[in-house]
């Protein structure tokens, strides 16, 4: 196994209701640990270009304004197999689908606003870090 190094938002659904620290607490518990976080609130058109890849998408649009509706926390977990443990932690996109236990399971509200976002692979995982952070502010 290696070590490995995901992004990961906490989106404006939990940061309303107050939930930074409860997620964090599972990130921590789970062995994941956070290098790097700041708090953001993202215009529509930064939320656009981190998502471009949707742009086709019928939900891009109604994405971008709920991701920019208020404050994010932006962060970054290193851990052994980060990518794949942050996604078992927060469990499947569609809050109705997630595991008992997971992030999206306890506290996503519906598929759209669905309380954290992190890398699927490598090499997004490298692209989404470097959009928010500089290397200066990555302290393992
Ligand atoms: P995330 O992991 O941030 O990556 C893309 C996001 O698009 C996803 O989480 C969801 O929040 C959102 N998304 C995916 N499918 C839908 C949908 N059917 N309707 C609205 N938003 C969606």
């Amino acid at each position: 196994m290696a070590l490995e190094r995901t992004f990961s938002i906490i989106k404006p659904d939990a940061t309303r209701r107050n939930l930074t620290g409860a997620i964090n607490a599972k990130f921590e518990e789970a062995g994941l640990r956070i290098v790097a976080q700041k708090r953001i609130h993202m215009t529509k058109a930064q939320a656009g270009k981190f998502y471009e890849v949707h742009q086709e998408r019928p939900f891009y649009d109604e994405l971008c304004e709920f991701m920019s509706s208020a404050p994010v926390v932006v962060q970054v977990l290193e851990g052994e197999d980060a990518i794949a443990k942050n996604r078992e932690i927060m469990g499947a996109t569609n809050p109705a689908d997630a595991a008992p236990g997971t992030v999206r399971a306890e506290f996503a509200e519906s598929v759209g606003e669905n309380s954290v976002h992190g890398s699927d692979a490598p090499e997004t995982a490298a692209q989404e870090i470097a959009y928010f952070f500089s290397g200066i502010e990555l302290v393992g």
